[in-house]
């Protein structure tokens, strides 16, 4: 079972705190031009540290994170849980995968996102092209976030992000729901989508969820804290 933690990141911006990081994380907190951006990621080391402290019994500030060298975070200790970090829209989301499970992607957009057309080549492939519904341009602009935030998933979930470029993996669903990523260097892995309604966080906000398990993306749940 796929669990998403979603939570305010702006409160980060006035409670800087940033004693339950590491030193090189502290050093990267300073280091960002933007308050939001410092909050952003305080924000979500913050989620991800105090829950594998509780999970081996440390002080989140000892929970030992390393980064691979494509970016991706996570923990040595045996037994930890598999993680991924997203933040947009003033939210950060860390999904958990059970130790054993193997990776998982998340990644999270405001429904707003404006998604220029122009750019559809530079992430969609022509098999997705062709699949674009042929309605209203609102109706288009909604299916190339749907895609974007898939893809971005997936390539998490696969550990290169967006190194591997999104236009050179196809996805397919039956439902619009959950989808397979068919080709490419992350064939196989599985994703689905989900909005979060305003009534949940403020705006609302469509989160992909990634993994190797058909079943795993389905029985996503989600808590705000
Ligand atoms: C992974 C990536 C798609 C995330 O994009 P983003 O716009 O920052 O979006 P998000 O906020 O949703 O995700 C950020 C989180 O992704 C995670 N992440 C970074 N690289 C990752 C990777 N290779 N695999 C899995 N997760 C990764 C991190 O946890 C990061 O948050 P943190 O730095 O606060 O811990 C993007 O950073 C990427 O593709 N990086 C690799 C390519 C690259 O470095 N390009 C640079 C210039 S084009």
């Amino acid at each position: 079972m796929i669990e998403v933690h979603l939570a305010r990141s702006l409160g980060c911006i006035a409670d800087s705190d940033a004693s339950c990081l590491d030193p090189a994380e502290q050093a990267r907190h300073r280091a960002f031009h933007r308050a939001c951006d410092a909050a952003d990621f305080l924000a979500g080391r913050r989620l991800v540290r105090e829950r594998l402290g509780r999970v081996h019994g440390l002080a989140p500030a000892q929970v030992p994170l390393e980064i691979d060298p494509q970016g991706r975070p996570g923990c040595p200790l045996d037994e930890s849980p598999q993680f991924s970090i997203s933040h947009a829209g003033g939210f950060v989301a860390v999904a958990w995968n059970a130790p054993g499970r193997g990776p998982v992607g998340v990644d999270i957009q405001p429904l707003d996102t404006p998604m220029d057309a122009a750019l559809e080549p530079h992430y969609l492939t022509l098999f997705e092209r062709q699949q674009m519904p042929s309605g209203p341009e609102a109706a288009r602009a909604r299916e190339r976030l749907h895609y974007f935030v898939l893809k971005e998933a997936i390539l998490k979930c696969h550990g290169t992000g967006f190194r591997v470029t999104p236009e050179s993996i196809t996805l397919q669903s039956k439902d619009k729901r959950q989808w397979i990523c068919t080709d490419g260097t992350a064939r196989g892995l599985h994703a689905t989508l989900h909005l979060l309604p305003s009534s949940t966080t403020r705006q609302p906000l469509l989160t992909a969820v990634a993994c190797s398990s058909a079943h795993s993306t389905t029985g996503v749940t989600f808590h705000v804290l």
